[in-house]
């Protein structure tokens, strides 16, 4: 299996001569056993710090540390061999340009991330370019930004008005402008999302951002109906998960009430 690496994806967007562009798939993951199922299947993974919300249980993102990313990042890197992975920088690991690259050269020194994600346009574009100086593969992140939701107030999708979807498209552009090799378009209206990724040279990967994305992303545990807290418009359930496992769940506990679990063929 050959490993997937920046060009590939750039090449998913702009094909060599005679062949169609293809849409990249990308999914979160937070542990070695989800990677490795994953792996063969997606081309690019994200240790996203969504986790601290449908892991951890938080009501936010906010407290997910350097620590936190680290050790879940080292685990997905175990799992993951071919996807390229992507290890999210968590709230307040990159307010200047000094700590922020402390804090990627963290990541790709004690994990096998392929690049680092991280929150922000035209604030964030002097980071990004520190980063890529010192040759940090930096994935932006624009739109609806999470780690600002305290912040904001809310959830708040973008492009909704001519001003919105203007700053929107400008961020992106600061974003690619600064040496970001993709970037997330998260709860952008589908329009304002459809003509950024054509203006864009690098991949746009959308989340609640429309069809017009080069590349989609979900967290996987949306998808695969395993968290239940809130469901987002935007998210279509692959699979009953939770519920799956609570039949599977429910015969265990009857097989060992009911004596048949383990049978002789299960016992030494
Ligand atoms: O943390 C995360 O999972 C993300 C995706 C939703 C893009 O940032």
């Amino acid at each position: 299996m050959k490993k997937i690496n920046l060009s590939t994806l750039y090449t998913k967007k702009h094909p060599k001569e005679g062949n169609k562009a293809t849409k990249i798939s990308a999914i979160t993951a937070y542990d070695a056993l989800f990677a490795s199922i994953f792996d063969p299947i997606i081309d690019f993974i994200l240790v996203g710090d969504s986790l601290n919300m449908s892991f951890n249980g938080k009501p936010d993102t906010l407290s997910a540390h350097m620590d936190l990313m680290l050790y879940h990042t080292k685990a997905v890197c175990q799992g993951a061999k071919r996807a390229f992975v992507v290890a999210d920088m968590p709230y307040g690991s990159y307010n200047t340009t000094k700590q922020a690259v402390k804090n990627a050269m963290r990541f790709y020194q004690e994990s096998l991330a392929d690049a680092v994600k991280l929150e922000g346009g035209m604030q964030k574009a002097h980071i990004i370019k520190a980063l890529v100086g010192e040759g940090v593969a930096v994935i932006g992140h624009v739109g609806l930004l999470p780690q600002s939701v305290r912040g904001v107030g809310g959830y708040k999708i973008v492009g909704k008005n001519a001003q919105s979807a203007q700053k929107v498209l400008e961020d992106a552009l600061s974003v690619q402008e600064a040496g970001a090799s993709l970037v997330v378009l998260e709860g952008v209206v589908a329009s304002v999302a459809t003509e950024i990724s054509a203006k864009l040279d690098i991949p746009t990967i959308g989340i609640g951002s429309g069809a017009g994305c080069d590349g989609q992303i979900l967290v996987f545990s949306d998808m695969l109906g395993l968290f239940s807290a809130f469901k987002p418009k935007f998210v279509r359930t692959y699979l009953e998960g939770a519920s799956l496992i609570q039949e599977a769940l429910k015969r265990y506990v009857a097989d060992i009430q009911g004596g048949n679990f383990p049978s002789p063929e299960e016992s030494y």
